[in-house]
């Protein structure tokens, strides 16, 4: 059949099978995501739907897919108190639409993450809520997106064009950086999460933007996991540098909390001879000792807001794309100070 007389009729998955030379079946465990597909495989399936201007059927799908009435949700660490609470916020929103949530953690592993939502699109699950892992499969990501409603929910991956809900991170980190600047600190340094995470990239950003606005150099900037373990390893090779950080901003809480850990090890009182700023806002920060100045982002208030957007998504497929930034707040507590005088500054006095 010519071009004209397909344009006429449009496009099928037949036709796209033809061009890449495979079957409907592999034409549609790609665009699905539901079954795995081999790299050059999908590829020309790829460049046949985008040589052919194949747009999947969104809505007769809808009509022969039946209703299950559950939502898939991946989460990259359920042990991060910031992740119990997203999913409180959306499953509490959830279950008030009647929907059931089945959830996931993908122990932020791109490989384990994508078993889940292989495993949910054959559950049939009416939509998803997706905190990508680190290296997220961001092309399975974005066909899921063409199939059913998903939501992406504080992380964001390459090419994503649905509907979002994230931290506004530059402006968090924005918050830290002035904080301790209007302390009178100068010797700032960053400690972060995975820079393969959208997250750990806009926080870095929003850091370094914050200090370049007040004219401040950062006496160091490092990356490594979201976890306590690695802001404690961060935190030592900052803390035996030269020269050394009066503060130390952390990525999120878990980092801040191993960068506490670390000032105790190595005898450093906080806040009298190092400030530290946690990023969350997690219920352990009000538990350490010193209690932990933070940024709070409300993981309640985002995945509730993730909820919102997906059942709204369900109930309109063809609605208009939304991005919702949550705002942090700064919250004040005792684990930051003005830095101490020059002759007080010791090493581990
Ligand atoms: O996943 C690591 C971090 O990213 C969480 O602590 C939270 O800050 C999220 O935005």
């Amino acid at each position: 059949m010519d071009a004209s007389a397909r344009a006429k009729r449009g496009t099928t998955i037949k036709d796209v099978a033809d061009a890449a030379g495979v079957s409907v079946g592999t034409v549609s465990h790609v665009v699905s995501g539901a079954r795995q597909v081999r790299p050059a495989t999908r590829d020309r399936v790829n460049a046949a739907i985008a040589e052919l201007g194949f747009r999947p059927n969104r809505v007769a799908r809808s009509l022969t897919r039946s209703r299950t009435s559950t939502v898939g949700m991946v989460i990259p660490d359920v042990a991060n108190p910031f992740f119990a609470q997203l999913i409180r916020g959306a499953s509490d929103a959830l279950e008030a639409s009647d929907y059931v949530v089945v959830f996931g953690n993908s122990d932020n592993l791109a490989t384990k993450e994508r078993r889940y939502l292989v495993e949910f699109i054959e559950r049939r699950v009416d939509g998803m809520i997706i905190a990508p892992a680190a290296n997220a499969d961001a092309d399975q990501i974005r066909d899921l997106g063409e199939q059913l409603p998903v939501v992406l929910v504080d992380r964001v991956t390459p090419g994503w064009l649905g509907d979002l809900v994230v931290g506004d991170d530059q402006a968090g980190m924005a918050l830290a950086v002035d904080h301790l600047i209007g302390q009178g600190h100068r010797r700032i340094a960053l400690i972060n999460g995975e820079e393969e995470l959208s997250t750990a990239r806009a926080r870095r950003l929003g850091f370094e933007q914050a200090l370049r606005a007040r004219d401040v150099a950062a006496v160091a900037v490092s990356d490594g996991a979201f976890s306590i373990e690695s802001g404690r390893e961060q935190a030592m090779a900052m803390l035996a540098a030269d020269p050394r950080p009066t503060a130390i901003c952390a990525g999120n809480d878990l980092l801040a909390l191993g960068g506490l850990q670390a000032a105790h090890e190595l005898g450093f009182s906080v806040p009298g001879q190092l400030s530290v700023m946690g990023y969350d806002d997690i219920a352990y920060a009000k538990l350490a000792s010193p209690r932990l100045t933070s940024v709070s982002q409300p993981g309640y208030a985002i995945g509730a807001a993730a909820a919102r957007l997906l059942i709204e998504r369900l109930r309109d497929p063809s609605g208009a794309r939304q991005e919702v930034a949550i705002r942090p707040s700064l919250i004040l507590r005792e684990s930051t100070a003005p830095p101490a005088r020059p002759s007080a500054v010791s090493l581990g006095q």
